[in-house]
């Protein structure tokens, strides 16, 4: 936390104050109200130059007599936490920060939050560690390569701020209190509409929940529906977001593999209580689950008394053929959860997605959102549903659909000398993404090594495996990064490549078995 730096923060600590000393407590009001700022200004908490009110003001704001306020002042500039300036006022001192203590931390005496792997670092839970291991590091930041961000330069800024301005204007009050009605109406009747005819989803209005992205959707399903020790079946490879979500609610995680039909529901798996998939275009290999594998899914889901979770989570980018229909619309037995996202077509920042429920689930998932989670950001759903009944959604797809192909073609044009030298990439026929093969995982490792070095993310294949060692590779994301930034990215990433081969080539002639 930084320092709060303005007048108002000093407001919020003077608020603080004034409770604090209203509290029955013992030792006289001056030495509390010293030990209270003095606290503060250790800790960091009030930034060093701040003016402090006047000793009448504090006084009446504290229900103080001056006097009392005065001599705490008094004090405090004698020890050197506040300075008076001769007509400017009473200031909160410079003093260098004492070690061990931590704005964060509140008291200079308490112990300073210490990174990962230091002797003071935090106890989590063995499941928040697990959580963990899906995490990003705190220092990764999205690059060119980052997957699943979309083209934030292109999305229509000025038209959505209009769009903002005006539903905040019309707003009802009402909206400003809790709500628990599953989401804005017009805007589950805006998806419904467009669900129904572009993903063949089958459903109502009142059975789509907005939620605050697909995550807090997997979340909710998880906590609702499972209970911790149950079995979940996850694609091998799969999505680590989903992941961490059944992680999080103590599921038993089963990796289930994809083969170049989908996932490969075997005889023998261990009974599932729940089944995430994204048939529509698995992520990460890119393949599309066929009818047979998808019917096989559905029959397993009724024998074992299980519900699948769709995660649709980029089907608007289609090149070529005609998005693919979702597995809930070939679903009669109610199993199935389709969970959708506006973090690809629009931006994630937005945190907006929704759930179509089976008819059972509707009032019980409602409910427990509006407990666990809280509904809100109406404004904001209003506002989406009008960008979306004014046609201005389907205008956004189809711009960002030829951008992400021109961009995906970019980046195969700055890896073909690496393709043509054998590098093997995924058919790219959907998407915000690319799966790069690799033959081994020192190569793998070797390049993502090297991208540490010249600031360049890439994302292991390997990471999205449960069952180590996982097929070695890259997830090279394409969507976020201009044309020139991917050529120049891709071309580096090109030349890494060959020269590994080349090292590796020259490394194997010269090895044991090399002829002489
Ligand atoms: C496979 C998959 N599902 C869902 C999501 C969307 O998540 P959210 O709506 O929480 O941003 C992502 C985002 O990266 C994803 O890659």
């Amino acid at each position: 936390m930084e320092p709060l730096s303005s007048q108002a923060a000093l407001d919020w600590v003077i608020d603080a104050l004034a409770m604090e000393l209203a509290e029955a407590a013992s030792g006289p009001l001056s030495r509390r109200l010293y030990l209270g700022l003095r606290e503060r200004i250790q800790a960091g908490r009030l930034a060093p130059g701040s003016l402090l009110p006047s000793s009448r003001r504090l006084a009446r704001e504290l229900c103080l007599g001056r006097n009392t306020v005065l001599a705490a002042l008094e004090q405090l500039v004698a020890e050197g936490f506040l300075e008076t300036r001769p007509g400017a006022g009473t200031f909160i001192a410079d003093l260098p920060r004492l070690a061990g203590s931590s704005p964060a931390s509140g008291l200079a005496s308490a112990p300073a939050c210490a990174a990962p792997g230091t002797a003071t670092a935090v106890a989590l839970s063995s499941r928040g560690t697990r959580l963990l291991g899906y995490s990003p590091g705190s220092n990764v930041r999205p690059g060119v390569f980052t997957p699943g961000l979309p083209a934030l330069d292109r999305f229509p800024q000025a038209l959505w701020q209009r769009l903002i301005r005006r539903h905040l204007h019309r707003a009802p009050t009402d909206w400003l209190g809790y709500q628990a009605q599953g989401g804005v109406p017009a805007l589950r009747e805006a998806l419904c509409d467009y669900l129904r005819l572009s993903r063949s989803v089958r459903c109502r209005p009142e059975q789509i929940l907005i939620v605050q992205g697909a995550q807090q959707g997997f979340e909710l399903i998880a906590r609702l529906l499972t209970d911790p020790g149950d079995r979940v079946w996850v694609e091998e490879p799969g999505y680590g977001g989903a992941k961490a979500c059944f992680e999080a609610a103590g599921l038993e995680l089963s990796p289930v593999p994809v083969d170049d039909e989908g996932l490969r529901v075997a005889a023998g798996l261990p009974a599932p209580r729940l089944i995430q998939v994204t048939p529509s275009h698995q992520y990460p290999s890119e393949v599309t689950m066929t009818l047979g594998r998808r019917l096989a899914l559905l029959e397993a889901a009724e024998r074992h008394g299980a519900w699948i979770v769709e995660d649709d989570y980029d089907s608007e980018f289609r090149y070529g053929q005609r998005p693919i229909a979702a597995l809930q619309g070939l679903d009669n037995g109610g199993r199935v959860l389709y969970v959708g996202t506006f973090s690809k077509v629009l931006y994630p920042g937005l945190r907006l997605g929704y759930v179509v429920l089976p008819e059972l689930l509707v009032d019980p998932c409602r409910r427990a959102n509006a407990r666990l989670h809280r509904e809100g950001q109406y404004v904001v759903q209003s506002a989406l549903a009008e960008f979306i009944a004014a046609g201005h959604f389907s205008r956004h797809v189809r711009r960002m659909r030829d951008c992400y192909r021109d961009r995906q073609a970019r980046l195969r044009e700055a890896l073909a000398p690496a393709v043509s030298g054998g590098l093997e990439l995924s058919e790219g026929q959907a998407g915000m993404h690319l799966v790069a093969w690799l033959d081994d995982h020192a190569t793998e490792a070797a390049l993502v090594a090297r991208g540490v070095d010249q600031g360049i993310g890439l994302s292991p294949l390997s990471t999205y495996y449960l069952t180590p060692p996982g097929r070695p590779g890259l997830v090279l994301g394409y969507a976020g990064a201009s044309e020139a930034e991917i050529a120049r990215a891709g071309g580096w990433l090109c030349r890494e490549w060959l020269a590994l081969r080349e090292e590796r080539g020259v490394r194997d002639a010269s090895g044991p078995g090399a002829r002489a």
